[in-house]
């Protein structure tokens, strides 16, 4: 043997890879140490046929007798402890003299398969949970995001990539709030809050976020993985309950004063009376006259706040949401007021019945008719009725075409004694009254509207029970 091939031998038994050199009769005729020591050990002469896999093999063996300018495969061998091994081969066919040999060089890829198949694992993980992801690289632009973040959001993943999360930012949090999440990611940190997000539509919509910074090798940050946590609902089901809870205690509250000041009330009333009846004085009548239409007054909002608070003494039947409507219309139908007003009903076939007491309910709907005629503001318009059910529950809808709602009134029209109306014209109890009642049976009073749209009332009740 010649010094060069002395040094190319050095030279090919340092390398990793296994290099095996193999005639056209696959005998190995010339190894590396990787090769001799993974696969053959002392067996020099064996045939390659033994080192791959057996399902691997006869594709192996016709692929390397195959004419190729250069072969590149993955594939598995077994190695001298009976073990399977991935590898990557290449191969290529080299003259000598007159002899064609095959040179075959296997990589072993065990290890890059697992990161491989790690990846993977992460990957889908990330891809198919149902929590919104978004991927930013380092300067937190966004380079990956989920199907469920496109499905929460209703962007598309196009319209993402490569934006700031920015645009779907609600607005609701200011820069130094932003500027502190950055200073802690930045740090290393894993940031974990909750923010107010905006879908494409423009609605809101309500995540806990966990923003944790992607570390390379080098100890870098690479980017960063935003995890959101959908709490629109639990949101919505909290703001809900304190809304409701205002509104019980706000009626205790008011049913107590309607108690302190009933009494009392009941005491000068009868006073005035026997005032009245003793009296022949023309001025002091009249001003006991007065002063009893007054009490009146003050006794009709009292017995308003009872109601209430106080469950009903009337009688719960089935009743047929239907003919409470016709009632309510046949009432409110009289009267100048609503001449130039258009009423139109549409009334659901084969409504289910509901348990309550009719007449409160007909109460419910004049209070929601009248606020509807009143919304007009005695110009031209329509109010449209109508009613409708589900598996569950039945409902009416009342759509006016009146001066609409203020987002910030929206809250607070169902509040005791709210009101937009002049001194005289409005107690602000109608809904009040209407949403205890509605709530006494079992039901839901909404309410949607902007300013200068109308708006629309949804009132519904559970079914009956069959
Ligand atoms: N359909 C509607 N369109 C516009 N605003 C409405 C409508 N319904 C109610 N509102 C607003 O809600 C307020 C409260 O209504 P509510 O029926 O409780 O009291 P009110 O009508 O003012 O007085 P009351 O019914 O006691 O005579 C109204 O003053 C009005 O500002
Ligand atoms: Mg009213």
């Amino acid at each position: 043997m010649s010094s060069v091939e002395l040094e190319y031998e050095r030279v090919f038994d340092a390398l990793p890879e296994m290099i095996l050199v193999v005639d056209r009769e696959d005998r190995v005729v010339a190894q590396n140490r990787q090769a001799s020591d993974r696969l053959f050990g002392a067996r020099k002469s064996s045939s390659i046929e033994t080192i791959f896999a057996p399902d691997r093999r006869d594709e192996m063996l016709r692929r390397l007798h195959e004419s190729f300018e250069g072969l590149s495969i993955e594939t598995q061998v077994v190695d001298r402890a009976g073990v399977t091994v991935d590898v990557h081969v290449d191969a290529k066919h080299v003259r000598a003299g007159r002899r064609t040999l095959t040179v075959v060089i296997a990589r072993d890829i065990t290890e890059q398969k697992r990161k491989e198949l790690d990846l993977l694992r992460y990957s889908n993980v990330i891809h198919y949970t149902i929590n919104p992801i978004q991927i930013t690289d380092a300067q937190g632009k966004m380079v990956y995001v989920n199907p469920a973040f496109e499905r929460e959001s209703g962007y598309s993943k196009d319209e993402l990539i490569g934006q700031n999360p920015r645009v779907f930012g609600s607005g609701k949090h200011d820069r130094a709030f932003w500027k502190g999440v950055w200073e802690h990611i930045l740090s290393g940190k894993v940031w974990v809050g909750q923010v107010e997000n905006r879908r494409k539509d423009g609605t809101a919509f309500h995540t806990e976020l966990v923003i944790s910074p992607i570390i390379d090798q080098k100890g870098g940050i690479a980017g960063f993985l935003g995890a959101h946590r959908d709490i629109t609902e639990q949101k919505m089901l909290q703001e809900q309950l304190v809304r409701s809870q205002r509104m019980e205690s706000i009626g205790t509250l008011a049913a107590g004063i309607a108690h302190e000041v009933g009494n009392p009330l009941t005491a000068i009333s009868s006073l005035v009376q026997v005032l009245q009846r003793t009296s022949s004085d023309r001025f002091i009548t009249e001003k006991l006259e007065l002063i009893d239409s007054q009490i009146s007054r003050i006794a009709r909002i009292i017995r308003e706040l009872v109601d209430f608070s106080r469950p009903s003494s009337h009688v719960v039947k089935d009743v047929s949401l239907n003919h409470v409507i016709r009632e309510a219309l046949s009432i409110i139908q009289y009267g100048k007021r609503v001449k130039d007003i258009k009423f139109s009903v549409l009334y659901a076939d084969d409504l289910p019945t509901i348990r309550a007491v009719s007449d409160q309910l007909v109460q419910v709907f004049i209070n929601v008719l009248i606020n509807a005629v009143d919304a007009l503001e005695g110009k031209s318009g329509s109010i449209a009725i109508e009613t409708l059910h589900t598996a569950h529950a039945v409902g009416a809808t009342v759509r006016d075409t009146g001066k609409g709602i203020a987002k910030a009134e929206l809250e607070r029209i169902f509040e005791p004694f709210y009101t937009t109306k002049a001194v005289g014209q409005g107690t602000g109890l109608g809904l009040w009254v209407s949403y205890g009642i509605v709530k006494g049976f079992g039901g839901n009073i909404e309410v949607e509207s902007a300013p200068g749209e109308g708006s629309t009332f949804h009132i519904t009740f559970p079914t009956t029970k069959n």
